[in-house]
Formats: structure tokens, C-alpha cells, sequence
């Protein structure tokens, strides 16, 4: 008898058909997350649970779902999940690390030039009309080679940006709750405190896991060290940032500008005041949204889901130690 799964949004043609295969595939198919109740009921007779960041897992939705043995994340972030739960019931979640980490570093460079030289501002300068002539001081903007960055987060993804930033000449601080020997080695990058980051960077650009620990990190304090031409790139995870913190950090001019793909809240409602800045870039949570990218993590995660339901090692497992 084929296995059961749940799968809460569209799948890219070849990981769905690779699940189909061997397993009874239920989908939510609109193009906004189901919400969390009827989730629940959906879960409620599955073996497996094929989700996304927009997900919330916790441990009543794993309560209603006695069968369940493998929840499988589409995603290498999975704050949305109550991994220790998790490990207490004996399910194995999966994740799917290093298949996106070029393209969000790419993307968090993207938003390190596009605030540096202003490229919002530009392109709506010119849709709006206003583009009378050459002028000595139009839209004047920071500069990227020679300059320092400081990168919060030296792992995987704070490594590519690093790599990235060496064609551009940077001097590259870390800061990271363990030294990165390897990296320093490698990359030339620079431990330093978080103070220290912060007081010295021209760009701070945040790699780290939504943790209770890294939540609010980029708080009031932390604006308040930053140099007034200072840059912050957030390709992590919104609530790493105090978003009231930031809005007085931009407007006051405590910090020049900043460039984020992800928010909280997520979405950022239209009407949200960090909008009404024009020193600010928000895009809507696409660093790892490139073509094969997004395949790639759909066909970890369905492999993730396939291991967890035949009963084997999860590939890539957020939570080995429920395998004790
Ligand atoms: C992740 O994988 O955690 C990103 O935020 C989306 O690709």
C-alpha cells in the first residue's frame, strides 16, 4: 500500500512526480499557505508532511497525526517547526542546506549593490519622469569596492557572501559564536566581537539561524554602534531584526540605508512605515528563488520524505538526535 503524504503547496513537475511515484500525494494547491486548522485535519491520517517555511509545526498538529513519520521541509531555515517536539515523539524532520546557498549569497550581494548605488530610488526616479539632465550630485551612493563588510553568521551562506566580497576587494569581518578556522584560512575573514563588527563595517549583512538567542539581535543598541553610512543586508530571517529599531535607525539617520529579503511581519503589509522610508529595499523573501535552486531543494526535500517514510536515515536532518 503506497504511502499517504500531505504537501502544502506546488511542487516543481519533477519532485512531485518522484513522490507520486511511490506515495498517495495530497496538495494544497492555492498559492497562499493552508491555514493552520485545516493543515491539522489534513495531517490528521498521513505518514508524511511535505512544508514550507509559511508552515507553522507544532507539536498539537503532531499530536493530531498518531501516523506521522517524517515531516520534510523545503527549506534550509525551519523556525517554523517545533524541532525539539519533534524529537520527542521520534520524527525526523528534514531540511534541504546547500542547495541554495549560491543563490542567497548572490542575492544578499544583489541587495549590498542595489542599496549602495541606490538602485530603487534610480529606477523610480526615471519611471517617475524626473530625469532632466546629468547632475553632479544625483543620486550619489557608497562605495563597494575597498570597503568593509561584516558578516554576521560565518557559515555556509556567510562563507559565499565572503567569497563574493573578495572580487570586490572588502576586508571582511565575522562574527560568529564559534571561530571559523577554516574560513579565516580560506577567505582571508577577520574574527572580531559583535561591538567591533558593528563599530567598523560598511556593510553588515546577517547569516545566522532565527534562534531565541539571535532573535532581536539588530536591536536599538545595535543601530546605536553602527557607523551613520553604515548598510544592513538581512537575507536570514526577519525577527532577527527589531523592525521598530530599525525604522527610528533609518529615519534618525543612524544608519544609512537597508536592504532586506525577508521581515517580520512576513509579508510586510503595504501599508507597514518601514515603507514610507526611501532608504530601504524589501524584497519578498526570493534569495533562493532561482530556477535550479528551487528545484534542487524540492528534490532534497521529496528525498528527505522518501528516506523518512521507508524508515531510513533522513539525508539531511535537521534533529539527528532522534536517532538517539
Ligand atoms: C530557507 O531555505 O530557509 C530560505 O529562507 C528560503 O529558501
Amino acid at each position: 500500500m503506497k504511502h499517504a503524504i500531505y504537501v502544502t503547496r506546488h511542487l516543481p513537475e519533477t519532485a512531485l512526480y518522484k513522490l507520486q511515484t511511490v506515495c498517495d500525494v495530497e496538495i494544497w494547491d492555492r498559492d497562499i499557505p493552508p491555514p493552520y486548522d485545516l493543515l491539522v485535519e489534513k495531517v490528521r491520517d498521513k505518514q508524511g508532511l511535505f512544508c514550507l517555511l509559511t508552515d507553522r509545526i507544532d507539536a498539537a498538529l503532531m499530536d493530531a497525526a498518531p501516523r506521522l513519520k517524517v515531516i520534510s521541509q523545503c527549506a534550509v531555515g525551519y523556525d517554523n517547526i517545533a524541532v525539539t517536539a519533534a524529537t520527542e515523539r521520534g520524527i525526523p524532520v528534514g531540511n534541504t542546506p546547500g542547495v541554495l546557498t549560491d543563490a542567497t549569497a548572490d542575492f544578499a550581494f544583489t541587495l549590498l549593490m542595489s542599496a549602495a548605488r541606490r538602485i530603487g530610488e534610480a529606477i523610480d526616479y526615471v519611471r517617475q519622469g524626473n530625469w532632466t539632465t546629468w547632475g553632479l550630485t544625483l543620486l550619489l551612493g557608497q562605495s563597494v569596492y575597498g570597503a568593509t563588510l561584516g558578516i554576521i553568521g560565518m557559515g555556509r551562506i556567510g562563507q559565499a557572501v565572503a567569497q563574493r566580497a573578495s572580487g570586490f576587494n572588502m576586508k571582511v569581518l565575522y562574527y560568529d559564536t564559534s571561530r571559523q578556522h577554516e574560513a579565516e584560512a580560506r577567505l582571508g575573514v577577520e574574527f572580531c566581537s559583535l561591538e567591533e563588527l558593528l563599530q567598523a563595517s560598511d556593510y553588515v549583512s546577517l547569516h545566522v539561524n532565527l534562534t531565541e538567542e539571535t532573535r532581536g539581535l539588530m536591536d536599538a543598541q545595535a543601530f546605536a554602534l553602527m557607523k551613520p553610512t553604515a548598510i544592513l543586508i538581512n537575507t536570514a530571517r526577519g525577527p532577527i531584526v527589531d523592525a521598530d529599531a530599525l525604522h527610528v535607525a533609518l529615519k534618525e539617520g543612524q544608519i544609512a540605508y537597508a536592504a532586506l529579503d525577508v521581515t517580520d511581519p512576513e509579508p510586510l503589509p503595504a501599508d507597514h512605515n518601514l515603507l514610507e522610508l526611501p532608504n530601504l529595499i524589501v524584497a519578498p523573501h526570493i534569495a533562493s528563488a532561482t530556477v535550479p535552486s528551487r528545484n534542487l531543494m524540492s528534490m532534497r526535500a521529496a528525498e528527505n520524505l522518501l528516506a523518512g517514510l521507508r524508515g531510513e536515515r533522513l539525508p539531511y536532518c535537521a534533529n539527528p538526535e532522534v536517532y538517539g
